[in-house]
């Protein structure tokens, strides 16, 4: 990168607000995909063609039964998230379970006015059992506080919630299967809406086929609101895409998508 292009690179992150560089402690090809803002949108198509777009995870819950807790009586003192949290147990649903350490449900208020939703666990979310906590997940939790720094708003990442489509982490951080996200998904549904969130901000490719229309890529889907359940939701670049090489322009948009769903949910 020339000193032209990094001097750009680091005027970027410093109008975002951030103060500070880092320098992530993962191994390259520990994060999760969605590197390419298209791979994700690209993956399954075969299984899709010929079909109405349609989200490659049913909001359905009959689609995919998911029993419910079996101890009634306990879910007395649970609240509605933690019953989901239940609900999953110690899953073996689907193949995912094989290769994962711990099960990343997910981590915020629980009554959160947005909630971010992203792919899959990688390494250093699969070790410490929460979400975006390796350099995707700096990256977004600067993405977050800067974004609501420059917009006056006393938000932080601990007041949004975030969770993944996948639970488990992928093998080889590949992206989730279509029938992985089918099962997987249920529970992310019934995350969301028991969180009942004001706004949705969807993150990536794989994120963006979970809910939304599987046919249309991240690149043109981001930045413009759609819908969810009632809920809107808006679109926007994965952070380890953003992460991937120099990319302003990527960066400039992820941060005018944050700045509309920050101000829609929380102004
Ligand atoms: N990428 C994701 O999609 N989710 C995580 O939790 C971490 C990285």
């Amino acid at each position: 990168m020339s000193e032209q292009a990094l001097r750009k690179h680091l005027e970027f992150y410093r109008d975002l607000g951030f103060e500070e560089l880092f320098v992530g402690s993962s191994q390259a090809g520990s994060e999760r995909a969605s590197e390419d803002p298209e791979t994700d949108a690209a993956a399954g198509a075969e299984v899709l063609v010929g079909r109405a777009p349609a989200p490659a995870v049913s909001s359905d819950e009959s689609a995919t039964p998911v029993p419910p807790a079996s101890d009634a009586g306990s879910e007395q003192q649970l609240s509605p998230l933690q019953v989901i949290q239940e609900d999953i147990g110690d899953c073996t649903r689907c193949r995912l379970h094989k290769g994962r350490n711990t099960i990343v449900f997910g981590s915020g208020n629980p009554a959160a006015k947005l909630v971010f939703i992203g792919e899959g666990p990688g390494a250093d979310e699969d070790a410490q059992g929460l979400p975006f906590v390796g350099r995707a997940g700096q990256l977004l939790t600067r993405m977050i506080d800067g974004t609501c720094e420059r917009i006056g708003l006393p938000i932080r990442r601990p007041d949004v919630y975030i969770c993944n489509v996948v639970k488990c982490r992928p093998p080889d951080n590949r992206a989730p299967e279509l029938d992985e996200m089918e099962v997987c998904g249920q529970f992310l549904f019934r995350q969301v809406k028991a969180i009942q969130p004001k706004a949705i901000c969807v993150l990536g490719g794989t994120a963006a086929k979970a809910l939304l229309r599987p046919g249309v890529g991240i690149t043109k889907l981001r930045g413009n609101w759609t819908e969810w359940g009632g809920i809107r939701v808006m679109p926007t670049y994965h952070p380890s895409y953003l992460l991937r090489g120099y990319n302003p322009e990527g960066k400039r948009q992820a941060f005018e998508d944050l700045k509309e769903v920050f101000t829609y949910a929380y102004k």
